[in-house]
């Protein structure tokens, strides 16, 4: 017996976390497990930290981050989608992951319930969980040719006790996008019922035909119940910094404070330094890196395209790609055997929720020499591939 509240130890563990044990222990292992660039954060940001490092900015900050930071989110706001955000609206966070649980921490509460459409990147069904909603979770579907969600599903699993909808776009693991009507739709239904929308859109830059993903920003007004989040980790490859933005409803300023507060007490100020320069410098950087996840991209999506009983679905945006492959049912078996037999790390659809159990995705935001070797290992792993009875 420990002293740990049962809620806490009940929590699911990722199968991806499974695969990844199991899978750093075998050499020469390409891993395309999570989403994560194989590039490291670019020198014009890792140098401004240690310029302010240097300067002796070590102090604490601001609750909601350094003004100047708040000044470059809102400037960055204006350029990349055209809308104001006041000041007032807006707060650094120790990641994306923690501002997904500052808002859970927020609007949910034991008895409420919350939506989330899946498959779905699965740390939000915890931070929500952790907070005590009871997760109702609505599968998109697909065809050949993509995902769709079907609102009026969202709209059915809705009840007096639902606090909040979690939707990403473009989204983690399918890599799907909102179309503005349907996001003017849920908008209009959470405005109606006060219920929060938690719009995850840490993957706004890494699409393939426009500058910049659509945002609910885009049609939302300052006193919606509309929380934005946002991450520095996929657009300027910085994952291990845990850097993360949130714009939340007018309104909110002082509830904020307080959960900061009582969180993490603000961020560092060398990191919210470099934070700066990659909102107001990072333009070329994006454009390589997006380049080089859509190089990625076409390789993967090609080479999947070419292999007898894959059918893979094609992505809009962010960096994965989801297939099916002829006779296999596990997903978790068919991952673990491809880290064993082939070498190749890949996250079971299982991790995500319903709608993607019998489904693998793999992060293509890996250079293509290396894409090439683990699509070589996948093909004939996946030819002699029987599940067992
Ligand atoms: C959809 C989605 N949201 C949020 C995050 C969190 O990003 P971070 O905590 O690195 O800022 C991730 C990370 O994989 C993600 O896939």
């Amino acid at each position: 017996m420990t002293p740990i509240r049962p809620g806490i130890d009940a929590l699911e563990d990722s199968p991806i976390l499974h695969i990844f044990r199991e899978g750093i222990r075998v050499p020469g292992l390409i891993p395309m497990w999570a989403g994560e660039p194989d590039v490291p954060t670019p020198a014009f940001i890792c140098d401004a930290a240690t310029r302010a490092l240097a300067e002796g900015r070590t102090f604490y900050s601001d609750n909601r981050g350094t003004p100047a930071l708040r000044a470059a989110i809102a400037a960055y706001h204006r350029r990349i989608f055209g809308v104001d955000i006041h000041d007032d609206r807006i707060a650094f966070t120790f990641s994306g992951m923690n501002a997904v649980m500052q808002v859970a921490q927020a609007v949910v509460a034991p008895g409420d319930n919350a939506i989330v459409i899946t498959p779905s990147w699965p740390n939000v069904m915890r931070a929500l969980q952790i907070n005590g909603a009871a997760i109702r979770e609505v599968p998109m579907t697909h065809g050949n040719d993509g995902w769709r969600l079907n609102l009026d599903d969202v709209f059915a699993a809705c009840d007096p006790r639902t606090r909040l909808i979690y939707i990403a776009s473009p989204a983690n693991p399918t890599g799907w996008m909102i179309a503005p009507d349907q996001a003017e739709a849920l908008l209009a239904f959470c405005r109606d019922r006060n219920i929060a929308l938690l719009a995850d859109e840490v993957y706004h830059r890494i699409v393939y035909d426009r500058p910049a993903a659509f945002s609910f920003l885009h049609i939302a007004r300052p006193d919606d119940p509309l929380f934005v989040v946002n991450s520095f980790s996929k657009s300027w490859a910085m994952t291990g910094w845990r850097m993360g933005w949130l714009v939340f409803p007018a309104g909110c300023t002082a509830a904020f404070e307080k959960l900061i507060q009582f969180n993490t007490s603000g961020g560092l100020e060398f990191m919210q330094a470099a934070g700066i320069v990659a909102l107001e410098q990072g333009e070329d950087f994006v454009a390589g890196f997006v380049a080089h996840c859509r190089a990625g991209r076409d390789i993967v999506s090609q080479r999947l395209a070419s292999m007898k009983r894959v059918r893979a679905i094609p992505p809009q945006g962010a960096f994965y790609v989801m297939f099916e492959v002829d006779g296999m049912t596990d997903s978790f078996a068919f991952c673990r055997r491809a880290v064993r037999e082939a070498g190749i790390g890949m996250a079971p659809g299982t991790s995500f929720g319903r709608g993607a159990e019998t489904m693998v995705r793999l992060c293509y935001a890996k250079s293509p020499a290396l894409l090439h070797t683990a699509m070589d290992r996948l093909e004939q792993f996946v030819a002699g591939y029987e599940e067992a009875a």
